[in-house]
């Protein structure tokens, strides 16, 4: 993994909120809510918050009762989501780095994430993090992607980076969101971290967009794909673009298109 690869700063949390966020996150986050909730926790910790997908969905079906600590590596992502939020006294932001986590042992009745699992260099200590914070019979549920070429808008991205840089393509997409989705491999991941029970499910939706250019900016300006082309071109971003909304046009059509997007839902005990 390369420092890049975790790098959500600058423009990138308006662009990922405005233009990837209602692409392909929206159902996931409701999924999510609706899985915490059914636990009725009275304390829920959310890991890799980002921009606050989960925590606008989750957050107003708490009662006030409930504690929900919401965090992120990132501070600019913290600032944006609280400040798209209306304040709520149980809603707790904090800065807090997913691998280590500062929060005592078993403070928590659920741990969250929303697709940011990927993310993490360290997984098992990750794991252990969220198993450690954990009540006894608390559960970790998290999300996260399937293979790039069952998440056809963003294999498309992909493959126009591919074009216009051929000698080196830029591979964020596959390496990081759409490179952990070897079940096996999670499973192990999750034992290793301590946890015995581990339900894996899939989980399918399809994304609509208005059009190709919302995909291109989607994906071009809203992740850290954008480090790696502007680090090989400095306007490499408006070519990776332009190449992405012709790719895109040539599969899917012009105007608006949809597109079948696909992950895991994972929940460990
Ligand atoms: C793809 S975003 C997902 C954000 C959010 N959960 C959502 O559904 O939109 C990945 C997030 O993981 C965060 N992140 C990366 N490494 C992290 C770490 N070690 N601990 C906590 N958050 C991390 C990034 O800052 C970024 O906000």
């Amino acid at each position: 993994m390369e420092n890049s690869d975790i790098d959500f700063t600058d423009s990138i949390p308006e662009f990922y909120d405005t233009y990837l966020a209602p692409l392909i996150f929206g159902e996931f986050a409701e999924d999510l809510a609706k899985r915490v909730m059914v636990e009725s926790p009275k304390t829920i910790l959310e890991t890799a918050a980002g921009t606050g997908v989960v925590t606008r969905v989750l957050a107003p079906q708490i009662s006030p009762d409930v504690k929900y600590v919401v965090t992120d590596l990132e501070q600019e992502m913290l600032d944006f989501a609280q400040n798209k939020q209306p304040e709520q006294a149980n809603v707790i932001w904090q800065l807090a780095d997913a691998q280590d986590l500062p929060f005592d042992d078993a403070s928590f009745d659920a741990v969250i994430c929303q697709l940011g699992f990927m993310f993490f260099p360290d997984k098992i200590k990750a794991a252990a993090e969220a198993k450690r914070v954990l009540k006894p019979g608390g559960e970790f549920i998290f999300n996260v992607w399937d293979r790039l070429e069952n998440n056809v808008f963003a294999d498309l991205v992909s493959q126009a980076a591919a074009k216009i840089f051929p000698d080196d393509p830029p591979l964020f997409l596959e390496r990081i969101p759409f490179g952990y989705y070897d079940n096996d491999a999670m499973r192990k991941t999750l034992q290793d971290g301590g946890f015995k029970h581990i339900i894996i499910q899939d989980k399918l939706a399809v994304s609509t967009a208005g059009s190709a250019l919302h995909v291109a900016m989607a994906f071009t300006h809203g992740t850290p794909l954008r480090n790696e082309i502007e680090a090989r071109d400095p306007d490499g971003l408006q070519k990776v673009a332009l190449a992405a909304v012709n790719l895109i046009e040539d599969y899917l059509g012009k105007g608006e298109i949809s597109a079948q997007i696909q992950g895991f839902v994972i929940t460990a005990s």
